[in-house]
C-alpha cells in the first residue's frame, strides 16, 4: 500500500490534473447530473450545518456553499494547494491533514462529506469511522465513489499501453471502493448493519461521449501519476506517445466516430 499512498501523494501535489478531469467530466457527459448538488440533497445540508469536507480538492463544492453559509465551513486535505485553494474561499477553514486521523473533537460537526476520495485511503472503514467520530450524534455522513468498474474503454486501453511497456501499476483507486463494496464500507465504519434504515443510497449512470482523441488522450494522461508513470518518470514520455497512438487508432474503428464510455456515481448517505 506504501506505492498506493505515495502515488496520490504526488498525484495532488498540483491539482491541474483533478481540474483536467473535473472539466472532462462538465463537458463530455451524457446526462446533466450535478454531482455536488446530489450530496448536498442526500445529506440535506442547510447553511446552518457545521460542514467538514475531507478531500475537497480544488474546493468547488465548499465555493458553492460559501456562498450562502452561515455556520462553519471545513476543509481537511493533505494536498497543500488543496488546502490553499479552500483557504482563499470566504468563511471555509482550511487545514492540511489526513482523513484517518482526524483533528477534531468528538460530535464536532453536523455533516460530513467524503467526495471521491475514499478510494485513495489505504484502509477506508477507519477513516469512515473517524468521519462517525466528530459528527454529532444525528448528523450525516456522505461519500460518493464512481459506479463499479467505470470507462471500461479507457480502461482496457491504459492497461494494454502500460503493460506494453512494463509498468506495474499500484491498485486502480476504483477497484478498492466503488459503487458495489460503499455501502458496506460506510456500514462498517459507522457500525451500523449492512441493511441498516440508517443507510440511503443514490444511484446515478451516464456514460463520457468524446467526439474526437484529444479528451481521451488528456483524461488518460491525466491519471498516469496515479498509475505509477509520474510526470518524471523516463516513460512518461513513451507512454503519452503510445497512449496517443492507441486513441487516435481506437477512433478510426469506432462506429459513427464517437467514443462512449460508461461511468456514473453512487452517494451513500447515513446517519450514525
Ligand atoms: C479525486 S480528488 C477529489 C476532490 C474533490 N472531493 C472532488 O470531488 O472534486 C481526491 C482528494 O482527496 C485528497 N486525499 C487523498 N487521500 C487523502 C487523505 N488520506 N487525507 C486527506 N485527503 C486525502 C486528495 O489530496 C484530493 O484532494
Amino acid at each position: 500500500m506504501a506505492g498506493m499512498r505515495s502515488a496520490v501523494e504526488r498525484e495532488y501535489r498540483t491539482l491541474s490534473p483533478l481540474d483536467v478531469r473535473i472539466q472532462t467530466h462538465r463537458r463530455y457527459s451524457e446526462a446533466a447530473h450535478d454531482v455536488e448538488a446530489d450530496v448536498i440533497a442526500a445529506a440535506a445540508v442547510t447553511s446552518g450545518d457545521r460542514l467538514l469536507d475531507v478531500g475537497p480538492g480544488t474546493g468547488t463544492f465548499l465555493a458553492r456553499l460559501a456562498a450562502d453559509h452561515t455556520a462553519p465551513l471545513t476543509a481537511l486535505d493533505f494536498s497543500a494547494e488543496s488546502a490553499a485553494a479552500c483557504a482563499a474561499l470566504p468563511g471555509v477553514r482550511a487545514l492540511r491533514g489526513d482523513a484517518h486521523h482526524l483533528p477534531f473533537a468528538a460530535g464536532s460537526f453536523d455533516v460530513v462529506t467524503a467526495r471521491h476520495m475514499l478510494y485513495h485511503l489505504d484502509d477506508p472503514v477507519p477513516a469512515v469511522a473517524e468521519a462517525g467520530r466528530v459528527l454529532r450524534p444525528g448528523g450525516r455522513f456522505a461519500a460518493v465513489v464512481n459506479r463499479r468498474a467505470p470507462y471500461p474503454r479507457m480502461t482496457a486501453l491504459l492497461n494494454d499501453v502500460l503493460t506494453r511497456h512494463d509498468v506495474v501499476s499500484p491498485p486502480s483507486p476504483d477497484e478498492r471502493v466503488h459503487g458495489g463494496n460503499l455501502p458496506g464500507i460506510v456500514a462498517e465504519g459507522l457500525g451500523l448493519g449492512p441493511d441498516s434504515d440508517r443507510i440511503t443510497i443514490l444511484r446515478r449512470d451516464d456514460a463520457l461521449v468524446f467526439p474526437d482523441a484529444a479528451p481521451v488522450v488528456a483524461y488518460l494522461v491525466s491519471i498516469l501519476t496515479l498509475h505509477g508513470v509520474p510526470d518524471d518518470s523516463p516513460l512518461r514520455a513513451p507512454v503519452t506517445a503510445a497512449l496517443d497512438a492507441a486513441v487516435r487508432a481506437a477512433f478510426r474503428t469506432l462506429p459513427g466516430g464517437v467514443w462512449r464510455d460508461p461511468k456514473g456515481y453512487v452517494i451513500v448517505t447515513a446517519s450514525p
